[in-house]
């Protein structure tokens, strides 16, 4: 990937005693910039304690803005599409189904994503958070102005703590002439510092199966004794959930499966002691001890019996947001993990941070999430958090930072109170979090209609939408959730087969935020293209040139397309399937239904 801009360091010095010292280094690129501050060593300022940092954006036009609330404590909010002077972050301070909140003034979170009146896209995050503070954008939505709103803690008069030398992260702005530029730039990672772990060929990309589903839709319970009380609360158990989901039976049985349709990983939630108490108590130190399986699941069992199918489990570590009882355990946790030979980790921060007055995405939780990524590379092992702090680039020096959610996931529409994820949903992601880097949302659900298991949920989109996803999200794990009973036998399910999880490249072929994209992507390995649409809850038409494809060579393809009568609502499952040889000189039209989309893959012959 290339990375090539143009740099100005501005040196800055008091012109008084005691002659205190910065820098501002800015970093001009094709597609963006980013500046940060940098503090040498120096006698007159050794301990920085920062209160707030107030770097401050002019905008010189009302843009449509992309946003989602500047939360200290979680990104799983819907996005809203306003002007900015009509953000309105702290409307949104409570909110039923999340673990934890705290929007303490009118701000947004980033990647926040805006469009400018001459069709120009802009999107403002950071690149390189390391070791200080998340940071939100304060909105004061008169002047058309942003601030810097470092994210505190309770427990500190200051928001960040730092010796010199030392540096912040990037600040940083994609601009690009339209929002297709956004989903191809690739400042923030190369923002980052360049790898620290080499190849790490122990970890390979793959889908993955999960005893996960039936735990958000209610059909069985994290906890062994199915004693816990949800029904209200967010990760609602449903009546019917009184069987313990990780069990040895159940686990092989999805082995079984994986390794029957091209499915290289599981995971397992649930499957250690813990979970009677996970949820839903102030004292959650000392819960989970992350190496002690229930009785029901023999993890040697489970491995092994993975191992021969050539199925490999990713371990579950939900920490309930206890992160130091995390850390007392992390090198037993790991440990175990690499006697087994299991290379990736699933994290979970839900709830309230203990100590009390620590916030998701505050400089000790910044701190925290490093520890595990760098204690993980130790032990050869890859990591996905949920709840995590938000991706930053950090992927290029720490590669087994592979992915994460930080986002309304698919989960939501199992049990979301508010309708779950619009149609908008993902055609506003792939243009404001996945700018931030790859994404953990488990698409793929069939059952869309999620009966008989949830009356008053769905997943809104069509069939085939969620199909596309599977290659407009980028992500080197993506996961197979539906029950295994909705794939058996579906003859949409080839996709799911065939498509591809490592890229070599991919294109953005057209979008507009907030209402539809197309992208392409090769498989690195084969050369085989899949191309996932998707549109919001308007139908579409979209040309679309074949000319991403190699020249002179014919691909067998099979297009995934919603039927003619498909609707997200009124008949989600509606899905044809075509079959064409089809070379890169021709064109085709897609027809997009009312939250649907498409989906392809192109089989070299
Ligand atoms: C939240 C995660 O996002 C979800 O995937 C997981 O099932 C629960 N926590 C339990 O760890
Ligand atoms: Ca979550």
């Amino acid at each position: 990937m290339e990375n090539e801009y143009n740099q100005l360091t501005i040196f800055l010095k008091e012109n008084k005693d005691p002659y205190r010292s910065f820098q501002i280094i800015f970093r001009v690129y094709d597609d963006g910039l980013g500046f940060r501050y940098y503090f040498p060593e120096q006698p007159a300022m050794q301990e920085v304690l920062i209160s707030e940092e107030n770097t401050t954006f002019h905008l010189t036009e009302d843009a449509l803005c992309w946003w989602i609330p500047g939360d200290w404590d979680i990104y799983e909010h819907l996005y809203h599409t306003t002007r900015f002077s009509e953000i309105d972050a702290t409307a949104y301070q409570s909110h039923d189904n999340l673990a934890q909140t705290y929007i303490p003034v009118n701000a947004v979170n980033t990647p926040f994503t805006l469009r400018l009146e001459d069709g120009t896209h802009l999107s403002f995050h950071e690149a390189d958070l390391t070791n200080y503070a998340g940071m939100t954008l304060k909105t004061d939505t008169n002047n058309f102005i942003m601030q810097s709103g470092l994210v505190g803690s309770e427990r500190t008069p200051y928001k960040v703590k730092r010796t010199t030398p030392f540096k912040t992260p990037w600040r940083t702005i994609q601009i690009t002439k339209d929002a297709a530029g956004l989903i191809e730039s690739d400042l923030i990672v190369n923002l980052n510092e360049p790898n620290k772990l080499g190849d790490i060929e122990w970890f390979q990309p793959m889908k993955y199966v999960g005893i996960w589903w039936d735990m958000h839709l209610g059909t069985k319970t994290w906890d062994l004794s199915a004693t816990q009380d949800m029904t209200s609360a967010t990760y609602g158990h449903g009546p019917s959930s009184t069987s313990h989901g990780a069990t040895t039976a159940y686990a092989k049985e999805l082995i079984d499966f994986a390794a029957q349709n091209n499915i290289g990983g599981i995971l397992v939630e649930g499957w250690n002691t813990g979970w009677e108490h996970w949820i839903g108590f102030e004292d959650r130190e000392g819960v989970f001890d992350f190496v002690t399986p229930y009785p029901d699941y023999d993890l040697e069992e489970v491995v092994s019996y993975g191992k021969e199918k050539g199925v490999e489990l990713i371990m579950h570590h939900e920490t309930s947001a206890a992160p130091r009882t995390y850390e007392q355990q992390m090198d037993t946790a790991f440990r175990l993990m690499q006697k087994l030979g299991i290379h990736s980790v699933k994290t979970g921060y839900v709830g309230k941070i203990i100590p009390k007055g620590e916030y998701h995405h505050g400089q000790w939780m910044v701190n925290h999430y490093r520890k595990v990524i760098e204690k993980a590379a130790l032990y050869e092992i890859a990591v996905d958090a949920h709840e995590p702090i938000k991706a930053t680039g950090l992927r290029r020096t720490y590669p087994n930072a592979i992915s994460r959610e930080g986002l309304r996931g698919q989960e939501f529409n199992a049990w979301a109170t508010d309708g779950g994820n619009p149609p908008e949903h993902l055609p506003i992601v792939a243009f404001t979090r996945m700018l931030a880097g790859p994404i953990d949302y488990t698409p793929g659900v069939f059952n869309i209609k999620l009966k008989p298991y949830k009356e008053n949920n769905q997943v809104n989109t069509t069939l085939a939408h969620q199909l596309a996803l599977y290659v407009v999200i980028n992500s080197p794990i993506q996961m197979v959730p539906d029950l295994m009973e909705n794939y058996k036998g579906h003859p949409a399910f080839q996709f799911i087969r065939d498509v591809g999880v490592n890229w070599k490249q991919t294109k953005v072929l057209n979008g507009e935020v907030g209402d539809f994209v197309t992208i392409a992507r090769e498989e690195r390995k084969s050369g085989n293209w899949f191309l996932g649409a998707i549109t919001d809850e308007n139908p579409r038409t979209l040309e679309i040139s074949l000319d991403f494809l190699e020249p002179d060579i014919s691909y067998e393809a099979t297009l995934y397309l919603d039927g003619s009568d498909a609707h997200w609502d009124d008949n989600p499952v509606s899905y044809e399937i075509k079959n064409n040889t089809l070379t890169n000189q021709q064109q085709l039209t897609l027809q997009l239904a009312p939250g649907g989309g498409a989906a392809i893959s192109f089989i070299k012959k």
